[in-house]
């Protein structure tokens, strides 16, 4: 089925990038459903054993994105895909239209995307609903994160109180809840990276997360989404309160605000995040300069710009412990998955 790709891209880039993208999650839910019940259950594609990263145990190494399946809709078929974690969201408490469209990019020539979505999702109680009905998320075929943010109507000093009713609302589905502060297309959310309004925010969630884990008898981990558009000492400090309030896992980077790799090119001048090529060599360095100075417990999720298996090797290499991607699979398609789960199995057997 995947081997298709290549032949129905060059029909899906003469539509609209949003459309395109809502209609090959139609289809593929189309597929899936058709032709499901003819093929084996769908699994990670495996070709090394399954690795340990902050408690959990994921099947491989490559995971979904946040911000593919924003209201986790297309779980089963997705995960037809091979992952070894997807990851939902990112969902806010109440439902929400997002920024007026257009508001997606494709810009081929680079293998990018702009996108000023702004956290378009049907809410949580919907979301809630969504995960129920999905077989990949009752049979646990893979990890389950979830992603979660504010609304764009929440006031910024509230912010903690909509990821706190997040958190406790997922809590029972989630294996890693992911928090996060780093989309560029959401009034001063980035400002929550700072570390005068980050300390309390990691205070309260890590509170709420010890209530939980003793009601629940099951402690879920908390994973930090970052931006790539930090300096050293930004990324220091965050590293530093990430350390302190002894969160489990960050997730480097979401998209940036810089064009400079882009300059000229149609779209660049585009608001929002850009995400793919142009990403990959800032991700990284900020990926590397988290890796120095995380606590080395402290699990690190390396996303951005990864279209390649050389990519994903240098990913590894820059100190991430698991892999995600968006970009890639629209410029490369499904196959990514597995190809990346290979190659770093190759790389490093057992
Ligand atoms: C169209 C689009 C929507 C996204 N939405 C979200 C989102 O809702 N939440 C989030 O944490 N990241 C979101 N992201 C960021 C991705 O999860 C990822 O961090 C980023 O795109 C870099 O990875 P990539 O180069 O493989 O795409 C989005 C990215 C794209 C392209």
């Amino acid at each position: 089925m995947f081997s298709l790709y290549p032949a129905i891209r060059p029909l899906l880039f003469e539509l609209d990038s949003e459309r395109a993208h809502d209609w090959s999650l139609t289809g593929l839910d189309l597929c899936h459903r058709w032709m499901g019940p003819l093929l084996p259950p769908s699994a990670p594609c495996a070709f090394e054993g399954p690795t340990t990263v902050a408690g959990l145990v994921f099947p491989n190494r490559i995971g979904l994105a946040a911000g593919l399946d924003k209201n986790a809709e297309h779980l089963d078929a997705l995960g037809r895909f091979g992952f070894g974690f997807m990851e939902a969201g990112t969902v806010t408490p109440r439902p929400q239209p997002g920024n007026a469209q257009p508001r997606m990019f494709r810009m081929q020539s680079a293998d990018a995307i702009i996108n000023r979505f702004g956290f378009n999702n049907l809410g949580l109680a919907q979301f809630i609903e969504n995960l129920k009905a999905s077989a990949w998320v009752r049979e646990r075929r893979g990890i389950l994160g979830l992603n979660i943010g504010k609304n764009a109507s929440t006031p910024i000093d509230q912010a903690t109180d909509d990821y706190l009713t997040c958190l406790e609302a997922l809590y029972p589905w989630a294996d890693y809840i992911t928090i996060n502060i780093s989309s560029p297309n959401t009034q001063s959310l980035r400002g929550l990276q700072s570390a005068g309004s980050l300390t309390p925010l990691l205070h309260s969630l890590k509170t709420r997360q010890g209530l939980l884990t003793e009601r629940l008898k099951r402690r879920v981990p908390l994973f930090l989404k970052v931006a790539p558009d930090l300096t050293d000492e930004q990324i220091d400090e965050i590293a530093l309160a990430v350390n302190r309030a002894q969160i489990e896992g960050l997730i480097a980077t979401n998209t940036t605000l810089a064009r400079d790799q882009v300059e000229g090119l149609a779209h660049a001048d585009e608001a929002g995040g850009l995400s793919g090529r142009p990403l990959f060599h800032q991700a990284n360095h900020v990926l590397k300069r988290f890796r120095e100075a995380l606590d080395p417990e402290v699990a690190l999720i390396g996303v951005g710009g990864i279209l390649s298996d050389a990519d994903g090797l240098q990913k590894r290499a820059a100190g991430a412990d698991l892999l995600q991607v968006y970009t890639g699979l629209i410029y490369r398609g499904p196959r990514l998955v597995c190809d990346l789960a290979k190659a770093l199995a190759v790389a490093q057997p057992g």
